[in-house]
């Protein structure tokens, strides 16, 4: 057995747990490397790996139905979406919304080097995805006449990036105090065997615990307290790739409110059976909750309701509002742990003294495991066109060519809609949340130039 002064219980855990293929090369590294490697060792809840590594598949309840939800009303003026809005803009402007960003992920698909938030989508300005999203927030700020904290999680592997991407950019006009960047968990992968990996000699490969981690996340970093001392009832929940979200809604908010929800969500729908997204289901005791698109048995992805239609129709766009005693109940005292999920991945590894890439088992926690949790829970249908045009991948469906088509689209509908005349030449248009969040900022009066890119600022 190996030594190291005031490590014994670490070391002795490690053999205990069968892992001691994680000191092979001991005698290569120096104090400094030896000392960082027990470190990470020491943070490993082992009984936690054994458990989750016997996982291997994920266990999905059997017994649901289709989620009910709120369906667009035909008509814009429909009094419960006025009503709605109007609880929903006065509770923003009593400060009592804060906006959630998760932006931890390791965005392989995308196969971007640094912060996915730093790839650039915007179609005129190149406007980056973290620099869209604090505009949002920022423009929410004037239009409500109020300051709106704005939670970022990270991950290890980009949390400086992403801070001195917003202290160079000087967080893009908000308050810099009201602007929190925390790190989240981290959880080593495991080889098909149940092994700790190696990324290199004296570093045990980890991921990001998921995105589920960020409920935990608020709470360990301190900004639940932060949040809940200023007043905050209320978290507004986006994900970084999504460069359409309406961060601060009135409407979902407001019907969030009305509901005395702990979570809400809004819902796509499916545009055909096979799409590969989550769907809204309600579980056999009455809660409501997601079912990953793996996860459906196939008879459910076929089903039809009694119209024709897709019968699990609402999808999950991952937007979701949170109630802050929701939050707080369920990381506080009665903590409820998010179950893992396991999925096969290739994972960069150090082995037999070389890089080489192997299968490996990553664990991940889903946000949307909360949603059974909650005594009450909302689902709002939103339109995909406005509102979710995901920054997946490289090149092909949810990459930056089809967000960047969908962003165009839109501008151009809210402008037509508003009467503004948008001359032949143009072919691209980009509108700054400054200059509208939605259809009806869109000044009286507006002009469009006659050029190919026109971007209004
Ligand atoms: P994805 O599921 O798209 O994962 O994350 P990803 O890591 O970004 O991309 P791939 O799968 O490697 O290509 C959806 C959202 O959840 C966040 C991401 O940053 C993104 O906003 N996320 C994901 C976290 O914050 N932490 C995680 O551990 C995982």
């Amino acid at each position: 057995m190996i030594s190291f002064a005031g490590y014994d219980d670490v070391i002795q855990r490690v053999y205990k747990y069968k892992q001691e293929h994680v000191f092979q090369y001991w005698d290569q590294l120096i104090d400094s490397e030896k000392k960082a490697l027990l470190d990470e060792l020491g943070i490993i809840d082992f009984d936690l790996l054994e458990k989750i590594f016997k996982l291997k598949e994920n266990s999905v309840p059997e017994d649901f139905s289709p989620a009910p939800y709120i369906k667009l009303p035909e008509d814009e003026r429909d009094p419960e979406f006025m009503k709605a809005r109007d609880l929903g803009v006065q509770f923003i402007k009593e400060g009592k919304v804060a906006a959630f960003l998760v932006a931890g992920g390791q965005g392989s698909r995308l196969g971007f080097k640094g912060p996915k938030g730093k790839f650039p989508v915007g179609p005129v300005s190149g406007k980056t995805l973290f620099h869209f999203h604090a505009e949002k927030i920022r423009a929410s700020e004037i239009k409500y006449g109020v300051k709106i904290p704005f939670l970022i999680m990270t991950s290890r592997d980009n949390h400086e990036e992403t801070v001195d991407f917003f202290r160079e950019n000087h967080f893009f006009g908000l308050t810099p105090a009201l602007v929190h960047i925390f790190p989240q968990n981290m959880i080593p992968s495991l080889d098909l065997d149940g092994k700790l990996i190696l990324s290199d000699k004296s570093t045990i490969f980890m991921n990001p615990d998921g995105h589920g981690g960020s409920l935990s996340a608020l709470r360990s970093s301190g900004a639940l307290k932060l949040l809940e001392d200023m007043g905050i009832e209320v978290i507004s929940y986006f994900q970084v790739d999504n460069p359409l979200v309406k961060i601060i809604d009135p409407i979902f908010i407001g019907f969030h409110i009305l509901n005395k929800a702990d979570v809400s969500s809004k819902a796509l729908m499916k545009a055909y059976h096979e799409e590969k997204t989550g769907v809204f289901v309600r579980f056999k005791n009455g809660k409501l909750g997601i079912i990953e698109y793996s996860d459906m048995p196939q008879e459910k992805i076929f089903a039809k309701d009694s119209e024709g239609g897709i019968l699990y129709c609402a999808a999950n766009p991952a937007i979701h509002l949170f109630d802050i005693k929701f939050v707080d109940k369920i990381t506080g005292s009665s903590n409820v742990n998010l179950p893992y999920h396991v999925a096969k991945k290739k994972i960069e590894a150090f082995k037999d003294g070389q890089q080489c890439e192997i299968t490996g088992l990553k664990f991940e926690k889903f946000v949307f495991d909360a949603i059974p949790m909650a005594e009450k829970t909302v689902i709002l249908e939103t339109k995909r066109e406005e509102e979710f045009a995901p920054v997946k991948n490289a090149s092909g469906a949810d990459s930056v060519h089809t967000a960047q088509a969908m962003m165009n689209a839109l501008f151009r509908r809210w402008l037509s809609n508003r009467g503004v005349k948008i001359p032949d030449v143009v072919d691209v248009i980009e509108i700054s949340p400054f200059f509208a969040l939605q259809e009806s900022d869109i000044p009286e009066g507006t002009i469009v130039p006659a050029q190919e890119k026109v971007y209004l600022e």
